[in-house]
């Protein structure tokens, strides 16, 4: 996927002249060449909006699988740039939870009954996966995942979001009063990389952190015919 904006730029200064600019400068009507499925859904891509862009696909990247969406969310559930961990797999909330709607009891189905939310096993990923054309290895997120499967181990998946040990939280009770995981979480089925969501600004334009004790307490106020506001609801 690199050498095809590589390639653009350079035809776009094509004529502008510039000596050693030239020598990375490819002679026009030079195929670009696509080196995966996931890179040739991308020139396609890019010859449909630059026609005179010739480009090349070899017979063994014609093929439709992997997904032009499985490709771009790979990588953006990667991009090293964006904010919230760098996580052992590019695993996409956005194309799982939104695209393809997947419940989120689907993979955290904790949330309804104990205090941890928890995420999905190998197994929980591998009952989908493991039905997938194997085309798919192609995405490297999806090979990592088949080899914790072979070697039965766990992912070590980055947690982002944590109380300290004195405070107590219990996703199921919230899950029973019918808060929204996205008033808590922020627009999951939204993003390619999951990170800490901002809170806005409450009452009195103060912005709010989330799991600072403020953004709890007041949930809690509002809710006061529900929540509580006593120290030890939230403290032992
Ligand atoms: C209910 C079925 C299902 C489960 C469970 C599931 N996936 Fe997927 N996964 C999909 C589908 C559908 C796609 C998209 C295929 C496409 O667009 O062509 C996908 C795509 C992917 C991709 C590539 C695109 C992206 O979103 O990053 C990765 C990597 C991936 N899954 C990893 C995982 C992991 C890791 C787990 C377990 C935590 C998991 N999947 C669980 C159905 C599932
Ligand atoms: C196909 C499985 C799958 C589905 C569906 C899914 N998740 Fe996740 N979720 C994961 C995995 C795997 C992780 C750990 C990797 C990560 O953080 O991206 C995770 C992490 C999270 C985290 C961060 C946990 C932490 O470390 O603090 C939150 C919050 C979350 N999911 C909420 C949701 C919500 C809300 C939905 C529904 C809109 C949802 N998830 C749907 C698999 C899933
Ligand atoms: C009232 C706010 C709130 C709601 C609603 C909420 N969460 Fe959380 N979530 C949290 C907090 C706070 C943590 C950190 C917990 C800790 O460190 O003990 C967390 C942690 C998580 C984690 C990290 C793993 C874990 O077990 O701690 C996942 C995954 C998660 N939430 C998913 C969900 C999903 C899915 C829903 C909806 C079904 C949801 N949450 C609803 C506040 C919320
Ligand atoms: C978006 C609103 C909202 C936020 C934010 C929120 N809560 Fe709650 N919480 C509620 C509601 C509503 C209930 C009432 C559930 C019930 O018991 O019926 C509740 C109940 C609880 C309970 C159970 C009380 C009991 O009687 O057992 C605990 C513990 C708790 N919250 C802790 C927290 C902590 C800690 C945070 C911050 C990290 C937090 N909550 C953030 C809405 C919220
Ligand atoms: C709805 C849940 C909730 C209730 C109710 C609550 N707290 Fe907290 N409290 C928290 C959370 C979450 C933190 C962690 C905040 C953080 O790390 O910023 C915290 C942190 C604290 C700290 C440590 C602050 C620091 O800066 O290190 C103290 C002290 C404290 N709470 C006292 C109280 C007292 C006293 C009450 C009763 C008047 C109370 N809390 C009620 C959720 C709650």
């Amino acid at each position: 996927m690199i050498i095809a904006p590589v390639a653009l730029a350079a035809s776009a200064s094509e004529g502008v002249g510039g000596g050693e600019e030239h020598a990375a400068t490819a002679p026009t009507g030079e195929s670009l060449v696509a080196g995966s499925v996931c890179e040739a859904h991308e020139l396609r891509f890019q010859q449909a909006e630059d026609p005179s862009l010739h480009i090349e696909i070899p017979p063994e990247f014609a093929g439709q699988w992997p997904s032009r969406a499985a490709c771009e969310s790979a990588q953006l559930a990667w991009d090293a740039e964006a904010p919230g961990p760098m996580q052992p797999i590019p695993f996409s909330h956005k194309h799982h939870a939104g695209d393809f709607q997947i419940d989120c009891q689907y993979c955290h189905s904790n949330t309804s009954e104990a205090p941890a939310a928890g995420v999905p096993s190998v197994e929980v990923c591998m009952g989908c996966h493991a039905q997938f054309p194997a085309a798919y290895d192609e995405i490297e997120g999806i090979r990592i995942l088949k080899q914790h499967w072979e070697e039965k181990k766990p992912i070590e998946w980055e947690q982002i979001h944590r109380l300290p040990e004195y405070v107590q939280f219990k996703h199921n009770r919230h899950f029973q009063a019918g808060v929204e995981c996205q008033s808590c979480h922020g627009p999951v089925e939204k993003l390619d990389k999951l990170h800490l969501v901002p809170d806005g600004h409450w009452k009195y334009g103060v912005p709010v952190k989330k799991l600072e004790m403020g953004w709890c307490v007041e949930c809690h106020r509002q809710n006061d015919n529900q929540a509580s506001l006593d120290c030890l609801t939230c403290h032992y």
